[in-house]
């Protein structure tokens, strides 16, 4: 049986200056994934920094820190089974030119700096995240979608 796991996903910048909130949200929504937290905010270099703590001293990491603190983020916890997979899954390859048609990264976006948005790469980056970002009182912890039964056995 699949875990119910917990992922942290991010509208970057570029999909929110793109107008493509909606559109990724209700992505998530129609995988039959559970929205438990979600909000809009401003990154600070330091948040950014932390967040991608793993890439700091690659080539990429100043680009990175900069164009994630460029605009607004739609910061998002979903839950469900096997959910950091399956949002990785939804999300496409990091590479968009090498992402599949049917991924967000695959029908929105071209090039790896402008992959539009971020999902937990595992059970301890998704906790580290979701901490990173949300405060538990941020969380909604006690709902049921009443679709759920419908998308898992
Ligand atoms: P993310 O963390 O944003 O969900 O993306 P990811 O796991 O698919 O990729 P990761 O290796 O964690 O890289 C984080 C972000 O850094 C940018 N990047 N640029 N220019 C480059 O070679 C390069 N490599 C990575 C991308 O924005 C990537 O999403
Ligand atoms: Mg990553």
């Amino acid at each position: 049986m699949a875990e119910v796991q917990r992922t942290f996903v991010a509208i970057k910048p570029d999909g929110v200056q793109r107008g493509l909130v909606g559109e990724i949200v209700s992505r998530f929504e129609k995988r039959g994934l559970k929205l438990v937290g979600m909000k809009f905010m401003q990154v600070t270099k330091e948040l950014a920094e932390t967040h991608y703590g793993e890439h700091k001293g690659k080539p990429f990491f100043e680009g990175l820190v900069g164009f994630i603190t460029s605009g607004p983020v739609v910061a998002m916890v979903w839950e469900g089974k096997d959910a950091i997979a399956i949002a990785r899954n939804t999300i496409g390859a990091t590479n968009p030119a090498a992402a599949a048609p049917g991924t967000i990264r695959g029908d929105f976006a071209i090039e790896i700096g402008r992959n539009i948005v971020h999902g937990s790469d595992g059970p301890e980056s998704a906790t580290r995240e979701i901490g990173i970002f949300f405060s538990t009182g941020e969380l909604a912890d006690n709902w049921n979608r009443t679709v759920q039964c419908w998308v898992s056995e």
